[in-house]
């Protein structure tokens, strides 16, 4: 009896790890997406530094994070297909444009190509699009939501001032017509400033909605813009 019962739960561990990689690698659906936009000035102006990508020093713009499917409970799917690996030749028509809006500032190697294939298997995985109209639909985005200007028309500059982020905040809601979040990271100095902004987008990678959940944005009233 010892010897049968040891057996048949061996047995059902056997067929659960059998398992387990065709369940996991069904994507589950998701409730919206997160479009969430860097200040390069705020990414390498940290402790930790940053380092250009092979195209040099990026524009002084807001560049993409992501676009991460996430669910109402702000908890998020991640990693939905194992077999799935990013392939630059799906998107070659978008690779300029990629490479201006969507740099990698990592170090050491800070390789265009890794940001967007983490971006891609960690996230774009569970977005139900491919990898062609997954990276053209957070172009797209970036368009709409030229952050930049929006701050800019509001008098909100990056030029190492002190803003409220209440004024950062309103000036985004006014022209995108949701609330954004606003997260802050600090400098070297410890001053915390406007690091990403993030906003809600429908499941089908399109529409602005408001957003469900927001990040905890880790803000004091007052934050930096620095200039990059
Ligand atoms: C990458 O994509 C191209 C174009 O769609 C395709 O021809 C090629 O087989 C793909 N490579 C791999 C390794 O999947």
């Amino acid at each position: 009896m010892e010897f049968a019962s040891g057996y048949l739960g061996m047995t059902t561990t056997v067929v659960f790890l059998l398992l387990l990689p065709c369940v996991m690698s069904m994507p589950r659906e998701f409730d919206f997406f997160f479009f969430v936009q860097q200040w390069p000035g705020s990414y390498c102006d940290t402790r930790r530094g940053c380092c250009y990508p092979r195209t040099g020093k990026p524009a002084a713009d807001f560049s993409i994070h992501g676009l991460w499917p996430n669910y109402d409970d702000g908890s998020y799917p991640s990693d939905c297909n194992r077999h799935s690996h990013f392939n630059i030749s799906e998107i070659s028509d978008l690779r300029d444009e990629m490479e201006k809006e969507w740099p990698s500032l990592s170090c050491p190697s800070s390789d265009d190509t890794n940001f967007w294939s983490h971006e891609w298997e960690k996230h774009g995985t569970c977005s139900m699009l491919d990898q062609h109209q997954y990276f053209q639909a957070a172009l797209n985005l970036k368009t709409q939501l030229n952050l930049l200007h929006i701050l800019q028309s509001a008098g909100i500059h990056p030029d190492d001032g002190l803003y409220s982020l209440e004024s950062i905040r309103n000036a985004v809601e006014e022209a995108a017509g949701f609330t954004p979040g606003i997260e802050c990271n600090a400098d070297e100095s410890r001053q915390r400033q406007l690091y990403q902004i993030f906003v809600c987008v429908d499941t089908t990678a399109t529409t602005l909605i408001e957003c469900p959940v927001l990040p905890r944005g880790r803000c004091p009233h007052l934050i930096e813009f620095p200039a990059f």
